[in-house]
């Protein structure tokens, strides 16, 4: 079977959005040339993006200490707290430069004398520093500089819209950044670099949008597709990815929706209330759009529905109310392509035949494949973490349950001949990578209630034993395989 990433690479599709991944050693920034309000730096994305903004200064040179990674640095703040964003993070930005640490991904301990960021931050949080670096290295402070992105969730569940006469609501609205998806981008796990390159596409996008650039001269858009095979992640992935963008454009934009339209509920049996249905939910986008400090995420969910549909009213086996609606959907869609604050974010699970008219609209389309090894070791890896954090069952000696060797990492000691000499339990290593093995063929969303299957299939629930937990969680894989071929 193909690794996402085999595929992505022969996926023609792929290209003109994407860019390759960079060395580390290019992708300095050069202080005296960025600004502290574009996107591409609040985003952490580095030098690619900032070069394009004029007027470029007089190439001075530039001495070697200023050179720095931009590393993102997410600062969630108390739901208690009444603080303003701008003075907590100054004030993390002080306590960054007050420090000689090193840069890797994860959190920061607050200081416990500094009372202000005391009482009012949650978590300081490291984001993304593989961009820059490989192997595990650390990037030292002063080869950093750090951008700090602070940001507090909104508790407040989806407010739904109900259809008339109580008929299912034709979307759901979320404040971002918002508490449902806190911490959804870290649990998703892809090998190719896939999130990273949305990340650098939405900066792209906004950035553009923001200079002014003529779209006669240069042509894109604000329209992302993600398709690939059910349960392999890509609606999460579209949430994720507003909230990301929610909380890393934040000084820019200081409000943020995600609308999820839901297109089953537009092709309900009050097909005749349809077309009104989409006119009213994209006059409320239209509004929401008019707002200059708004950045509105629409995420249009299994557009094969409306496809399909179209297919089927063109072929007469549908009402050709339903080519009205999917119509009135890519007129309004196109309408909204003209706002420069808006990313609309589509999810198909047919690879093959997606209807043109919505490939053609979308810049980036990126094929989102099933798990190969190394994401299945890492996606275990994260549950067995947590149940072992929540006391179900217990860590190995030298297995403290939080440093459960990453894959590569796992990889490294393999080659270096090196497994037996640390404090790893060689054994529950490989008994964790049999468990990835055995999962060949499941989807990511099957492998994330694997863990739980596996602990219901216990003879004796509450013995906490690792080793026969690991060996349950190879039956189950193979039973759901027998049972529920993906
Ligand atoms: N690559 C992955 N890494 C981690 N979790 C994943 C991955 N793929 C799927 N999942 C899990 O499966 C769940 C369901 O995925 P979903 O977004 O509904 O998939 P899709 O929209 O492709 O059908 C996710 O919330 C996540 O918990
Ligand atoms: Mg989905």
């Amino acid at each position: 079977m193909s690794t996402p990433m085999e595929i992505a690479e022969q996926n023609p599709i792929l290209e003109p959005a994407i860019h390759p991944p960079h060395d580390a050693s290019m992708e300095v920034s050069h202080q005296n040339c960025s600004q502290p309000t574009i996107i591409a730096e609040q985003l952490g994305v580095g030098e690619p993006l900032a070069a394009t903004d004029p007027p470029p200064p007089p190439p001075a040179p530039t001495p070697l200490h200023e050179t720095k990674f931009l590393v993102s640095v997410e600062v969630c703040l108390k739901p208690s707290s009444t603080a303003r964003l701008e003075d907590v993070q100054r004030a993390v930005e002080r306590m960054l430069e007050n420090r000689s640490m090193s840069y890797v991904d994860g959190l920061v301990l607050i200081p416990p004398h500094d009372l202000f960021l005391v009482e009012n931050v949650q978590r300081i949080c490291i984001c993304d520093t593989e961009e820059w670096v490989k192997n595990n290295d650390v990037l030292l402070f002063w080869q950093v500089k750090p951008v700090v992105h602070a940001f507090q969730l909104t508790e407040e569940g989806p407010c739904e819209e109900l259809g008339p006469d109580g008929q299912p609501s034709s979307f759901n609205e979320w404040i971002l950044p918002a508490k449902e998806f806190d911490g959804l981008w870290e649990s998703l796990i892809y090998e190719s670099g896939l999130k990273q390159r949305l990340l650098r596409y939405a900066a792209s996008a906004l950035l553009f949008t923001q200079k002014g650039v003529n779209p006669n001269l240069v042509s894109w858009n604000r329209i992302v597709l993600l398709h690939g095979p059910p349960g392999t992640g890509k609606t999460s992935l579209c949430k994720a990815l507003a909230q990301k963008l929610s909380i890393r454009c934040n000084s820019r934009y200081p409000h943020c929706q995600l609308i999820e339209v839901n297109a089953h509920s537009l092709f309900s049996k009050w097909f005749s209330e349809s077309g009104k249905l989409v006119a009213k939910l994209f006059q409320k986008i239209q509004e929401m759009v008019e707002e200059d400090n708004n950045l509105v995420f629409v995420l249009i969910d299994e557009v094969e529905s409306l496809a399909a549909a179209r297919k089927a009213a063109l072929s007469g086996s549908e009402p050709s109310d339903s080519i009205r609606v999917v119509n009135a959907l890519l007129t309004q869609m196109d309408k909204l392509k003209s706002a420069p604050n808006v990313i609309i974010l589509t999810t198909s699970n047919i690879t093959t035949a997606i209807d043109v008219a919505f490939v053609d609209r979308a810049d980036i389309k990126a094929y989102v494949g099933p798990p190969t090894l190394h994401v299945r070791y890492e996606i275990l890896r994260s549950c067995v973490e947590e149940l072992i954090s929540k006391g179900i069952i217990s860590s190995f000696q030298g297995c403290d349950g939080l440093s459960i060797p990453s894959f590569s990492s796992l990889k490294e000691k393999v080659n270096a001949n090196e497994l037996h000499d640390t404090d790893t339990n060689p054994w529950f290593c490989k008994q964790l990578v049999e468990a990835a093995k055995s999962c060949e063929g499941l989807s990511g969303r099957s492998l994330r209630k694997l863990p739980f299957l596996a602990h219901a299939a216990l003879a004796d629930p509450h013995s906490r034993d690792a080793s026969n937990f690991l060996c349950a969680m190879i039956e189950t894989a193979k039973r759901e395989k027998s049972e529920h071929p993906e």
